[in-house]
């Protein structure tokens, strides 16, 4: 049995802002971004867009290539979307901001708004490495179910909504978009010659290192009191150099995992598609590993750090490029708040 990718979808917001527009508000340059982090825009959602709209647009595509929609009318891409979302077992969403806290799950917004009656739907929290993890946890879940067959997986996150825009240390680094997959349970082998779908995994955690980065307020640790005025919005905090070095080390972990446990080198994978948080972070941890800088995808100057949804989106793009064949070995690879690490060997 094997868990393979049938569709893939993203959404990102139109409104672009270049590094030059952040540096026209606050104490930063196009310079000081691009050499620390290969930032060179970011797409930011409008006030009255919230997690399930981009997480339901990304859905839409990703199911409407599921039934052959090959793009035009975007009436007729709803109604293949609608019909694919008929035959979806599940539904896990990743994200860090869901449309509200606690419960409803964004997953079930979601579910209710393609009309999947037959499907299950659940969130995530696992910072930007949320996306490793729901694809992981659909997998399983699929393989556990003799009558599940078809999944979608969406990492969705509006991060801009969850940032501290004056302080220029986080501001800069983050982006809004949605990405999803699509996974359906076949017949194919997992294993041995002509194997395809999901054939490796390496899931873990740090939790020694959850201060890091970390959104304080608004939870039951650190409730809002009645009457309380809120100077700034729950926000992201980070240590951005612990971050830094805990990211180069689990990643490169990671890919050093993935390889050994399937047996095969580095030379066997067509292309790393890594969590875009910082173009430095995948050059030092290619540097550790010794495997060029080409084999790893990078968009990170067009979306900057879009957290659970950045592997779906980079999917997605190579996957409509034409640039994932069948039978390619992908490798995936995600760090980030938590702090949990992961990364997954597709056969494409
Ligand atoms: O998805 C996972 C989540 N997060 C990450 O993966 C982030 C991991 N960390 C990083 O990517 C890097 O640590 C950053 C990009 C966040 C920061 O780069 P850095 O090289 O570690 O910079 P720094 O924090 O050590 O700051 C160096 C200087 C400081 O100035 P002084 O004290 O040397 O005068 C900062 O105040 O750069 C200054 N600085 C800035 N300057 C211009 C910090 N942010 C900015 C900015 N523009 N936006």
């Amino acid at each position: 049995m094997a868990m393979e990718i049938r569709g893939t979808g993203k959404a990102v917001p139109v409104r672009r802002v270049s590094n030059d527009d952040l540096a026209g508000k606050i104490d930063t340059s196009d310079e000081w971004i691009r050499s620390h982090t290969g930032i060179g825009a970011r797409h930011i959602a409008g006030e009255g867009t919230a997690c399930s709209d981009l997480a339901l647009e990304a859905a839409r595509e990703a199911l409407a290539m599921t039934a052959g929609w090959e793009g035009g009318d975007r009436e007729n891409r709803d109604l293949a979307a609608a019909e694919a979302a008929k035959s979806l077992d599940l539904i896990v969403l990743a994200t860090a901001g869901p449309d509200v806290y606690g419960c409803p799950s964004t997953a079930c917004l979601v579910q209710d708004r393609l009309g999947a009656r037959q499907a299950a739907a659940m969130d995530i929290t696992a910072g930007c490495t949320g996306f490793v993890y729901g694809r992981e946890t659909a997998a399983g879940l699929l393989l556990a179910g003799k009558t599940r067959k078809r999944a979608l997986v969406i990492g969705s996150e509006l991060l801009s909504k969850l940032t501290n825009w004056d302080d220029r240390g986080t501001c800069v680094l983050f982006g809004d978009g949605a990405g999803a997959v699509v996974l359906e349970k076949t017949g194919a082998p997992s294993e041995g010659p002509g194997r395809r779908g999901l054939v490796g995994s390496v899931l873990g955690a740090d939790g020694s290192g959850a201060d890091h980065l970390v959104i304080r307020r608004g939870g039951t640790r650190n409730p809002f009191k009645a009457g309380e005025t809120v100077g700034i919005p729950p926000h992201i905090e980070m240590n951005g150099q612990a971050v830094y070095n805990f990211a180069v080390k689990a990643f490169a972990d990671t890919c050093r995992r993935l390889l050994a446990e399937d047996g095969i080198g580095v030379d066997d994978v067509a292309l790393i598609v890594p969590h875009q948080a910082n173009a430095r972070i995948v050059q030092a941890a290619a540097k550790r590993l010794g495997i060029p800088e080409e084999k790893f995808f990078l968009n990170i100057g067009e979306y900057a750090n879009t957290s659970a949804a950045s592997i779906p989106i980079a999917l997605d793009e190579l996957n409509r490029a034409g640039r994932l064949k069948q039978g390619d070995l992908v490798m995936t690879v995600a760090f980030g708040g938590g702090l949990p690490f992961g990364g997954n060997l597709i056969v494409w």
